[in-house]
C-alpha cells in the first residue's frame, strides 16, 4: 500500500473552511485529519460536532478524527453521527481501551489509538491486533506547528517490530512536525500515514506540498 497523507485542518484557514475542503478534495490528500481538543487532556480547545458535520457536508474523503479529550467513550456515537470515518482515542485517558475500541468498530468506524511521546510502545502489546491504526504523537499534543521529537524514530521501529511479530495489519500514523525533510525517513522506517498541518498550510501552494509529501 502506498502511504497516505492526512492534512491537519487545525492549520488551514478556518475562516474559509469550505474553500479549504473543496481545494483538498481536488488534491492528492487521502484523509482529512481533525483534531478535537477539550482543554483538559490538552491545553487547547478546538472543534466540536457542528464543525465536523459542516466539514463532512463538503468532504469527498474520509474524516480522520483525533480525539484529545478526557472522556472519549461518552461520545463515540456522536462522532459517528457527525461524520467520523476513523476515530482515534488516546491511550493515556482510557481505562477501558478494549471496550471503547470495540465500541468504535461496532459503530462502523476504523479504530485508532494514539500515544503521547512519553508513552512506551510496549503498552500496546495486548491491543495491537484489535486496532486499525496506531497514531504516534511526534509532538506533545495540543498545538500545530511544533518541532518534531527525534525519539519518535526509535518508536516507529519498535512499533513496526510489534506489528510484524504479531502478524498485525495495523497502520502507523505519524502526527506532529512532519516536513518534506523528515518524511522519507519516516516512510523508510515504516510509517503508513503522515499527518501534516503547518507544512501544508503555511505554504502558498498547499496542493503542491501535498503532492510532494505523497510522491517525491
Ligand atoms: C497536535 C495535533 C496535530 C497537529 C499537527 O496536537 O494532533 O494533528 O495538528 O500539526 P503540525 O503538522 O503542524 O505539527
Ligand atoms: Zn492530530
Amino acid at each position: 500500500m502506498s502511504h497516505l497523507i492526512a492534512p491537519s485542518l487545525l492549520s488551514c484557514d478556518l475562516s474559509d473552511i469550505k474553500s479549504e475542503i473543496l481545494m483538498l478534495n481536488k488534491s492528492k490528500a487521502d484523509w482529512y485529519h481533525i483534531d478535537v481538543m477539550d482543554g483538559y487532556f490538552v491545553p487547547n480547545i478546538t472543534f466540536g460536532f457542528p464543525i465536523i458535520k459542516s466539514i463532512k457536508k463538503y468532504s469527498k474523503k474520509p474524516l480522520d478524527v483525533h480525539l484529545m479529550i478526557t472522556n472519549p467513550s461518552k461520545y463515540i456515537l456522536d462522532f459517528k453521527n457527525a461524520g467520523a470515518d476513523i476515530l482515534t482515542i488516546h491511550y493515556e485517558v482510557e481505562n477501558h481501551l478494549d471496550r471503547t475500541v470495540n465500541k468504535i468498530k461496532s459503530n462502523g468506524m476504523k479504530a485508532g489509538v494514539a500515544i503521547n511521546p512519553h508513552t512506551p510502545i510496549s503498552y500496546l502489546e495486548n491491543i495491537i491486533n484489535m486496532i486499525d491504526i496506531v497514531c504516534l504523537m511526534s509532538v506533545n499534543p495540543g498545538f500545530g506547528g511544533q518541532k518534531f521529537i527525534i525519539n519518535t524514530y526509535k518508536k516507529i521501529t519498535q512499533l513496526k517490530n510489534l506489528i510484524l511479530n504479531n502478524s498485525s495489519k495495523t497502520l502507523i500514523e505519524i502526527d506532529g512536525g512532519v516536513t518534506l525533510e523528515n518524511k522519507n525517513k519516516l516512510l523508510n522506517l515504516g510509517a503508513d500515514i503522515l499527518v501534516a498541518g503547518n507544512t501544508i498550510f503555511s505554504n502558498p501552494d498547499p496542493n503542491e506540498i501535498i503532492s510532494k509529501l505523497k510522491f517525491n
